[in-house]
């Protein structure tokens, strides 16, 4: 949430940033800003409500705005409405200091008040109580600029921040420092960068700095000075990013949504050619498969689309490895952990590797010394650095807010970790399970389905465009996808949808049903088809317009959407594919920005 970008020592800086932000715009996108100084004594600061497109604007309509340093950010709303006061940098009262923030100051009130109680405020956010602070430690105390950064961030207990300072008076310094949010320091040639996420500045260079929380570090053309809480240097060397910037752009697309439900297929494929051999055989590291096989009990941990996906693997874990698997919400497990098992092990799905739910989580577990996996689409995310093991996505940069690809590559990964385990622990389940084929029969099913988006397009316009709500209902697995298709369709397109347990309407919700309300049953579970149909069949005797997607094995000649069969444990893969292409197209026919929906960011790193 918020996505910062600073430079240093670049002629092209407004460019840089401009282009850095509008690539970090999935992370905030309600204002933004950035201030540029040239080194020769003129600096610029502006700032737009709305858009990067709309900062751009601004940008160009202000006189010769140019520098060789400077910051910027990309604002999701955490103080103060969306504004061009509330929008970042923020600058201290006497002109000198210019600060961006990602993230929250939990004791902002009190340190305004105890330190700052005569200074007039033009903004309502938490960010600008910082930057008076460092202002009044230098101008007051005679600290200099970094001391008083250091003071500033002793005093904020349990904030999370990623900060990126500048003094008018040292204009091509950038103070960085960083907590619970994510920032690395990327190293150009003869300049550097920093950023919330390699993406932003993939043009830029492929080689970064992680930071560490608690760091701070001071950034020049020419040098980058990391030093850790106690003011100690710190050395570390740089990682390769090895993502082609192109693979961040939506081409020819309208919105990078369909781009990504598009490439599931390929993602498919790739999660078989990374981790399963030519036999079918899984490749996974045999140090993980120990910790897993000596833990009695799997705790997914996860949250939203992610802990949907939690929700699929858990039937996995349970079916193919015979392991006992629970799957919990992230933001409930950090302040209300249940009584654990003898030896659990955990296991974080994220794609962003930055939820900060689900890093708290992390945390406490790694207090209690707990063993964990991080299942992650970003490497060196902090949730992937922080667990004991890590498996990546391979699903290439998800940047739609809405998860699509990355859903479909948690279940396939804990698809094909389920088989190993099961396998290194001799379940016939698991050698009878022929993972790699099924993978290969999803990817073509996913295929045929994306292959039939004027279907979708028409049946989004015909149930959906005009409801104020509708309902997805399925039992077991299809329950599970009820769930994330809902969630789909109401993140962007504002329909008030949810996912419900078929069985569980008539003990309430079936109150709701009126004349046209659209609910769509999943279909893929032979034990419970025919309650599922049943239970349609009960809400469309109260008027309601029923739509079903249903696997071809259970298929009825007057069913809606047909999909291709595959092994029932892998069903989710597919029946999910017509919940993307539902939402997209009642967003897109009602003329919603699919990739952006209002009040969202993706990658959320406050709690
Ligand atoms: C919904 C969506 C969110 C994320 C959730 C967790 O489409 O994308 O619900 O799934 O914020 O994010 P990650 O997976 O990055 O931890």
């Amino acid at each position: 949430m918020c996505g910062i970008v600073g430079v240093t020592g670049n002629d092209s800086a407004v460019s840089i940033l401009l282009n850095g932000l509008q690539r970090l715009e999935y992370r905030g996108y309600d204002s933004a800003g950035i201030y540029v100084n040239d080194q020769n004594g003129e600096d610029y600061l502006v700032k737009e409500k709305g858009r990067i497109d709309d900062l751009r604007k601004e940008v160009s309509a202000t006189a010769n705005v140019h520098g060789t340093t400077g910051i910027g950010h990309t604002r999701w709303a955490t103080h103060g409405e969306p504004s061009v006061a509330n929008a970042h940098p923020q600058v201290s009262a006497d002109g000198r200091f210019y600060l961006v923030h990602n993230g929250v100051i939990e004791n902002f009130q009190d340190l305004k008040n105890d330190y700052l109680s005569d200074v007039e405020f033009t903004s309502q956010t938490d960010t600008e109580v910082i930057v008076q602070l460092v202002d009044r430690f230098v101008t007051k105390e005679g600290l200099d600029t970094l001391a008083a950064f250091r003071k500033t961030l002793s005093l904020l207990g349990h904030s999370s921040y990623g900060f990126l300072l500048m003094d008018k008076e040292d204009p091509d310094t950038l103070y960085v420092a960083k907590n619970k949010s994510p920032l690395l320091i990327g190293v150009g040639d003869g300049f550097n960068v920093v950023c919330s996420d390699s993406l932003a500045m993939l043009d830029q260079t492929k080689d970064f700095l992680e930071l560490h929380d608690g760091e701070i570090v001071v950034v020049k053309p020419d040098e980058i000075k990391i030093t850790n809480q106690a003011g100690e240097a710190v050395q570390r060397d740089t990682f390769h990013v090895d993502i082609d910037a192109a693979q961040a752009d939506k081409g020819t697309y309208p919105f990078y949504m369909l781009k990504e439900i598009d490439e599931q297929p390929n993602v498919m494929r790739k999660l078989s050619q990374v981790y399963l051999n030519d036999d079918g055989t899984p490749v996974i590291n045999a140090d993980l498969l120990d910790a897993i096989k000596s833990a009695d009990r799997l705790y997914i941990v996860a949250a939203g689309t992610s802990y949907h996906a939690g929700l699929v693997g858990a039937k996995l874990f349970e079916s193919l490895a015979g392991v006992p698997t629970e799957v919990h919400v992230s933001s409930e497990f950090a302040y209300n952990q249940p009584l654990l098992s003898k030896k659990p092990f955990f296991i974080f799905l994220t794609q962003s590797g930055e939820t900060a739910d689900s890093r708290e989580v992390l945390l406490n577990v790694n207090e209690q010394k707990f063993p964990s996996l991080t299942i992650t689409n970003v490497p060196n995310s902090t949730l992937s650095r922080e667990a004991t093991y890590t498996l990546l996505l391979h699903a290439g940069p998800e940047i739609a807010v809405a998860s699509t690809k990355a859903y479909t590559a948690q279940i396939a990964l804990q698809a094909i970790l389920a088989k190993a385990l099961g396998e290194a622990d001799d379940q016939a389940a698991a050698k009878d399970f022929d993972v790699k084929q099924q993978l290969a029969l999803v990817a073509n099913g996913m295929q045929a389905l994306v292959d039939e988006k004027a279907t979708f397009d028409k049946l989004a316009k015909s149930a959906l465009l005009h409801t104020p709500n509708a309902f997805y209902i399925g039992r077991g697995l299809d329950y599970a996808v009820s769930l994330e298709t809902a969630l789909k369709l109401k993140e962007i397109s504002y329909v008030q949808a949810e996912g419900f347990a078929s069985g569980e309407l008539k003990h309430g919700t079936i109150a709701l049903i009126e004349k046209d309300t659209p609910v769509i049953g999943i279909i893929t579970q032979q034990k419970t088809a025919g309650l599922t149909r049943s239970n349609l069949q009960e809400v469309a005797a109260r008027g309601a317009k029923t739509i079903t997607i249903v696997t071809d094995a259970l298929a009825k000649p007057d069913d809606t959407i047909v999909l291709p069969t595959v092994d029932e444990r892998m069903t989710a893969l597919l029946s999910v594919v017509p919940g993307q292409l539902l939402a997209y197209y009642t967003s897109l026919n009602k003329g919603l920005d699919v990739d952006k929906p209002r009040n969202l960011a993706k990658s959320v790193t406050v709690e």
